[in-house]
């Protein structure tokens, strides 16, 4: 073994440790010239079979080797972690951003859209109206006047400002009172869906204070409850599935004559009323449930809106947006009030 080996191997190894950034590969070389197996230590072995005087001399050799190995390799390492620290930093400017979450349409405005496009279908304009209305468009000029009891059914939240000819102001409560402001914009034939929110003092869990109503109004000559009940037929079929059928049960509204409620047949129990186990069907009432209400236009409607009710005749009727969207989806929501919540574990689902 010579000097001039050891100094070789010290000039190699330092080189390639100065060569590398890469802190695998100076551990990989650590292994190599430094490890239990490694370069130096070979040489170790061999120093045994020198002579004594030889063995001090190279030994010197040797060990100012390793020890300059090590060194370079203790500020490579050291070096390299900084620079680690700084990778970390770094980032490529040229990489596309990380998408972002798409979200979509709320539930609700989701079924505004499809009972939009469904009337759009046969010919029925989507109208908006003031959701801040006089108490005679909500009310009076729907043949509810002042004191009248139909009135309980319809609390509303008034709006504290001087009243006009046209009495309070209030939050509307229904969608009914764009009836009154479609006939006056516009002549027959009328063919409108409002679709609005409404306010009422109730909040429980099948009761928010705003929720939606979708009010239609078809005016023309000779317009009668046959095309009722075909119009609501064909909603009910487009909405809820062709195997679904109506049925219009007598009910008393103030402002048409006569009134309806609508009652759809049941999912659950394909309008049996009673389930294939037997039992009755906890969702509905034998068989049907009630989408809403509807009639053929009151005469004195017609005239508030002045419609000439001698010449013309319509129908009208006006549901829940959020009552026929979770009968639709099947959704038994444990409170009505959760599609107001900005809870994105609810709103996801969806
Ligand atoms: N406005 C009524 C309500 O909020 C619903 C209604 C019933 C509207 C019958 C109509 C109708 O147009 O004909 O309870």
């Amino acid at each position: 073994m010579e000097k001039d080996q050891i100094h070789n191997l010290k000039n190699e190894a330092i080189a390639q440790i100065l060569r590398t950034g890469n802190k695998q590969e100076l551990e990989r070389l650590q292994i190599v010239y430094l490890g239990r197996k490694g370069k130096i230590n070979q040489f170790l072995k061999e120093l045994a079979r020198l002579e004594r005087e030889e063995r001090t001399d190279i030994g010197k050799t040797l060990n100012e080797a390793k020890k300059a190995i090590e060194n370079t390799l203790k500020t490579a390492f050291k070096r390299n972690l900084g620079k680690k620290e700084k990778t970390e930093e770094w980032f490529d400017i040229t990489l596309p951003a990380p998408k972002s979450q798409i979200g979509h349409l709320h539930l609700i405005s989701q079924a505004i859209a499809e009972i939009e496009r469904i009337f759009a279908a046969i010919g029925f304009t989507r109208v908006r109206h003031p959701e801040v209305e006089w108490d005679w468009y909500s009310f009076e000029a729907l043949n509810m006047p002042q004191n009248h009891p139909a009135r309980d059914d319809f609390e509303a939240f008034y709006v504290q400002a001087p009243p006009s000819k046209k009495g309070q102001m209030c939050l509307t409560p229904h969608t009914s009172s764009g009836q009154i402001r479609e006939m006056l914009a516009h002549q027959p034939p009328i063919r409108m869906i409002n679709i609005g929110r409404c306010y009422r003092p109730e909040s429980d869990i099948s009761h928010a204070p705003v929720f939606h109503q979708f009010e239609g109004l078809y005016i023309d000559k000779n317009v009668n409850i046959g095309h009722l009940k075909g119009m609501l037929s064909y909603f009910a079929e487009e909405f809820f599935g062709p195997e679904r059928k109506i049925r219009l049960r007598p009910y008393d509204f103030r402002f048409t004559e006569p009134s309806f409620e609508v009652d759809i047949t049941c999912d659950l129990c394909q309008g049996k009323g009673r389930l294939s186990n037997g039992q009755n069907c906890r969702v509905c009432k034998e068989g049907w449930l009630e989408l809403g209400g509807s009639g053929m236009t009151h005469p004195f409607v017609l005239k508030s809106g002045g419609v000439d009710p001698k010449k013309y005749s319509g129908f009208a009727f006006g549901w829940g947006v959020e009552r026929v969207m979770m009968m639709k989806a099947g959704l038994n929501l444990p409170d009505l009030r959760l599609l107001w919540s900005p809870d994105l574990r609810i709103l996801n689902q969806f």
